[in-house]
């Protein structure tokens, strides 16, 4: 009954303004149509617009974006990631990392139980440099990641579109996990990078995917963590496929520093190269040694970017297993020698790691490394006190020289542009 008197009501006190607005939308419309040659912006239009018709190639005409000029700082995005019972040393990692010109995402993926991931998150929200500054970022929604399976990748690429979105103007995105541990400090790192040009990759690769096509590319596996929501291992189909026709195959170390634009071209996609890549990789054994390095090597506009390296000190058995062995003490002189600015695997053994902080980083414990941005010689000052504000002076180490060393003897290679994706 209600619903009846009410409904014409209504319709009487809407019903006039409505015929009122169309018509006044439709003098408006005729008034445009009618004035077309005097409208600015039509004007505009039609001499922008280009006389001959050619077609118009979405793809070619996105363009990559540009990087930043060679000799300004860089600033780099760090994602550390770990699993159950590492949030102790992911904490350390993330302090010895720390530079407050970077940007940072930790994850500790779904298997690691809350606490510890409270745990993580309570350390994150009451450092007071990382509130001072704000560039430390935990993903709290955390993914399930597998082992050797692809949802290893989307882990990595849900953390670079955080860090695109969210992380400012990077330069480059590093992926390591909690059992990584740097060798220079983050001063050395910057300083010895605002030389290199920014487009490059740093990506170790080959095309020679040797025992890998029958071990690797072959089998079909289903990784369970893509939609699953318990962790278990992936499993394999009966069916075998073929080798790819429509792209090569490139494997390599699942240990990288990638460029802005290359990360831009991975997560937006404008080009199908990426997606399509990823989308065969989900069925792929151990898709973090082989995605990245896939897609950068069928890209006519990124391969020539690439340096093959992995930027770590990585120390494998003889004959190699599935897994590195830990570092301990004896690697410390081989590790140092390698000059490469990140090593692992560490384990629960800090012997190592409070040598490296000792001897390489300027490290106290607990501490963050010593540099120009923090300031503790007057500990009456508060922490936000402390924190130099210009953080671009820079106060690199031994540790640059190391990094240039390894960086430019490759960069000067005189074959350098001839090992691009071989
Ligand atoms: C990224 O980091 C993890 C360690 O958390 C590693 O296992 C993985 O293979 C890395 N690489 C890629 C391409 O995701
Ligand atoms: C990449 O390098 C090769 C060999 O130097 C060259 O022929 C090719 O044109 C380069 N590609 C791009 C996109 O610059
Ligand atoms: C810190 O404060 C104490 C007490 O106010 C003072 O005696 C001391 O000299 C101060 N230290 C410095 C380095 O200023
Ligand atoms: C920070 O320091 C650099 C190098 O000393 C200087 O060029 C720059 O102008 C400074 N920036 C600010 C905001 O003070």
């Amino acid at each position: 009954m209600e619903i009846n008197i009410i409904k014409p009501l209504r319709k009487k006190t809407w019903f006039l303004p409505l015929i009122l607005t169309s018509s006044l939308i439709l003098i408006i419309f005729s008034l445009i149509f009618t004035s077309k040659q005097n409208n600015p912006f039509h004007q505009t239009y039609l001499k922008s617009k280009p006389n001959n018709q050619i077609p118009f190639f979405v793809e070619s005409k996105i363009k990559i974006s540009p990087t930043r000029p060679i000799s300004s700082i860089p600033k780099i995005a760090y994602l550390i990631s770990g699993s159950s019972g590492d949030v102790n040393s992911l904490k350390r990692t993330l302090k010895a990392l720390y530079h407050p010109l970077n940007q940072y995402v930790v994850h500790l993926d779904l298997e690691s139980p809350v606490e510890e991931r409270l745990e993580l998150n309570e350390f994150v929200s009451n450092e007071n440099v990382f509130n001072e500054v704000g560039n430390v970022r935990v993903i709290s929604r955390s993914n399930l990641v597998t082992y050797r399976g692809p949802t290893m990748v989307t882990n990595t690429l849900h953390a670079a579109a955080i860090l695109l979105k969210e992380g400012g103007d990077w330069d480059w995105f590093i992926n390591l996990s909690a059992s990584d541990y740097p060798l220079v400090t983050q001063d050395d790192m910057l300083h010895t990078f605002s030389t290199v040009p920014r487009d490059l990759n740093f990506i170790e690769h080959t095309s020679d995917i040797g025992w890998k096509e029958h071990q690797r590319a072959k089998p079909v596996i289903i990784d369970p963590g893509l939609y699953s929501l318990k962790k278990s291992d992936v499993f394999w189909v009966s069916q075998k496929r073929s080798v790819p026709t429509a792209y090569k195959l490139f494997t390599g170390s699942a240990w990288m520093m990638l460029s802005r634009p290359f990360i831009e071209y991975c997560l937006w996609g404008w080009d199908n190269l990426p997606r399509v890549v990823l989308m065969y990789y989900a069925n792929f054994l151990s898709s973090p040694e082989g995605y990245f390095h896939t897609v950068i090597c069928n890209a006519e506009e990124f391969k020539n970017t690439t340096v093959n390296h992995d930027l770590h000190f990585i120390s494998w058995d003889n004959p190699p297993k599935q897994h590195p062995h830990f570092l301990n003490i004896n690697d410390y002189d081989r590790m140092v020698e390698s000059h490469a600015p990140f090593a692992r695997k560490f384990g629960a053994d800090t012997e190592l790691l409070d040598k490296i902080d000792v001897e390489l980083l300027g490290r106290e414990p607990d501490g963050f490394v010593a540099g120009n941005w923090f300031d503790r010689s007057d500990t009456n000052r508060t922490i936000a006190e402390s924190l130099v504000r210009n953080a671009t002076q820079l106060k690199p180490g031994p540790g640059a020289e190391r990094i240039k060393n390894l960086i430019g003897g490759m960069l000067s290679d005189k074959d350098f542009h001839m090992k691009h994706c071989i």
